[in-house]
């Protein structure tokens, strides 16, 4: 196994260029025509932004970039300099360098997914659903588009996004020519078809053993390609062709703050802008907490339906009027990303009472959205108003499958003070959910980022976001998010053992006990401010220490995950 992390080391390598790519000036390879085939949107999360990104990114790198999806709305996106419907004739140059042409190829409407969703204009079935007709036809029809593509133009490099289909696709597409291809596997292929109907792998073991490489984003991503192909790993070469190449950070978006003044002034005003656009988001005043009785009663969907009374996707339409007014010594402790009952949000705020008690300045701010929302508010109210019985049915209620928001086996009385007075209470806000614009001039305000998944992570982007913003992040140590730490321990052991938030002793590796949570984090948050501000807050030196900590993490952030050197490595491959 390769790891390929720092591009200098890859760019080194001096590959020639091949096919019709440009010849390469020095040690970089410049204006390569790479093709990318993903078999669905370039909008939305996950794999289909991955793909943005790439070829955002090589566009700027002087690439020339074909994407083959299925999204007819691709025509509208603003990087997007082309566009191919599946019943236009292919132009005849090469897209230019610098410049990407997206091209959706003509399916007969059927579209082969892995968990059933509504797609505008297609015929959507889970593949265990499809016929073996069906995914015949599908794969035929997109490997002879590609192919078209490639004996018109050329081409240096595919890409094929997923173990399915779009490999088979590309393999069968190159069948004949010396054009290389690299599969990137995210893992949801694996995880809702390769591993509940191992009958498909056929599909994903015939392009693997004809595929340059296979980019892991992380070192979970790669044990699951070696337990799914267990007993092939050998004929498949996956030790030699398994590489991991994490997904990249935008550093423009995430950038220290210089003067938190400007950024809250500037972040209320984007907001106000956003709320004048889209004005229903959550306002507290219209909300009605269950009634809890003196047993407590489960009131799980309850609070979702609360939940479901407003829009989620945007900020609290009254987050003008309830953003605190920071001051700069009060160290703020921020959390981002869903409000789920797998990320520890409850946790968070459990022990943010004994947290108060050590800094009573301290301000606790909670991002995002999530069926869990309404839980994380009502936990909030009791806390002001002393209601243990409340506090406790939102945090434990058993959802459908017995999950609860807080881990069961907590004891919350434990943890409940009597109550939080208003200006206590005050020190803890939640915005609802950000775009990236309003995320990046208020993340850098915090001194303390929360990545406290449960469950396992396929990377831990958060981290990684919180780092480049200048911001020290607390991060659970499993799954995806051990990259993260392992790679930061390697270059500043100090900054890793700040970070480091220990999963249950002894405990496995793809998972976090929230008890065992709740029982560290206090005094690592206590260890992390005193890392930062070691003169006590408002001593006279902090800003110097705590400027240098911030350029340290900002640093190691944009050297090792900036989409521009995560691009560079996987074009060279
Ligand atoms: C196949 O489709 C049916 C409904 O048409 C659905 O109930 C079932 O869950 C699907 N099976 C798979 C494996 O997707
Ligand atoms: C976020 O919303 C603001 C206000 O509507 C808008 O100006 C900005 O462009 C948005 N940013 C992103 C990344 O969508
Ligand atoms: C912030 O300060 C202003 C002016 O003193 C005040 O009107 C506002 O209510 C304060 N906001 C909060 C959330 O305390």
């Amino acid at each position: 196994m390769t790891e390929v992390q720092d591009p200098a080391t890859t760019e080194a390598l001096d590959e020639a260029p091949k096919g019709n790519g440009v010849a390469s000036n020095g040690n970089e390879i410049q204006g390569k025509h790479i093709i990318v085939v993903h078999g669905y949107l370039l909008s939305g999360t996950g794999s289909n932004i991955y793909s943005c990104n790439l070829a955002h990114q090589w566009k700027k790198q002087g690439h020339s970039i074909t994407i083959f999806c299925q999204d007819p709305r691709a025509k509208t996106y603003e990087w997007v300099d082309e566009f191919v419907g599946p019943k236009d004739p292919l132009p005849k140059e090469r897209v230019a360098r610098g410049k990407a042409r997206v091209i959706v190829p003509d399916i007969d409407g059927l579209l082969p997914v892995y968990v059933y969703d509504d797609y505008e204009g297609y015929t959507v079935k889970t593949i265990p659903n499809c016929t073996d007709e069906e995914i015949e036809r599908h794969i035929e029809l997109t490997s002879k588009a590609i192919r078209e593509a490639v004996d018109l133009w050329g081409c240096d490099k595919v890409l094929a996004n997923h173990a399915l289909l779009s490999p088979v696709n590309v393999k069968r597409a190159l069948e004949g020519t010396d054009v290389p291809f690299d599969i990137k596997i995210h893992g949801s292929g694996i995880l809702f078809v390769l591993a509940p109907h191992p009958v498909y792998k056929k599909y994903a073991i015939e392009a693997i053993e004809k595929c340059n490489k296979i980019i892991a984003g992380t070192n979970h991503i790669v044990r699951q390609v070696k337990e799914t192909f267990e007993a092939e790993s050998e004929e498949l070469k996956l030790d030699d062709k398994l590489v991991i190449v994490p997904p990249g950070l935008d550093p423009d978006v995430f950038t220290p703050c210089r003067n938190i003044f400007k950024n809250i002034n500037k972040f209320l005003d984007t907001i106000r802008k956003h709320i004048a656009k889209e004005n229903d988001g959550r306002d507290a005043k219209k909300i009605n907490f269950p009634k809890v009785g003196y047993k407590s009663t489960n009131i799980h969907t309850q609070l979702v339906n609360i939940g479901k009374t407003y829009n989620q996707r945007v900020c609290d339409s009254d987050l003008p009027d309830k953003f605190p007014n920071i001051t700069k010594e009060e160290p703020i402790i921020m959390y981002f990303g869903k409000f789920l009952n797998t990320k520890g949000v409850a946790e968070i705020l459990l022990c943010f009472p004994e947290i108060l008690k050590k800094f009573p300045t301290a301000r606790l701010v909670f991002i995002g959205f999530g069926g869990f929302r309404e839980h994380l508010q009502a936990m909030i109210h009791a806390l002001g108003t002393g209601n243990l019985e409340l506090f406790r049915a939102a945090a434990q209620s058993p959802d459908e499958n017995g999950k609860t928001f807080l881990q069961s086996t907590i004891d919350v009385k434990k943890h409940f003070p009597y109550r939080l007075d208003a200006q206590e209470l005050s020190r803890i806000t939640v915005t609802g959910c950000l775009n990236h614009t309003e995320l990046g001039l208020i993340l850098p305000l915090a001194d303390i980022v929360v990545v406290s998944s449960k469950a396992n992570e396929a990377f831990g982007m958060v981290a990684v976001e919180a780092m480049a913003a200048g911001v020290l992040p607390l991060c659970v140590y499993h799954s995806g998010l051990v990259d993260v730490l392992d790679e930061v321990k390697k270059a500043d052991p100090e900054l890793e053992s700040k970070m480091h938030l220990e999963t249950n002793p002894g405990g496995d590796f793809e998972a976090a006990d929230g008890e065992h949570f709740t029982e560290i984090f206090p005094e690592k948050v206590n260890e992390a401010l005193e890392f930062l501000y070691p003169e006590a807050l408002g001593g006279m030196n902090n800003d110097k220490n705590s400027n240098k900590i911030k350029k340290r993490l900002r640093k190691l952030a944009e050297e090792r995950w900036a989409w521009d050197g995560i691009c560079k490595s996987l074009a060279n491959l």
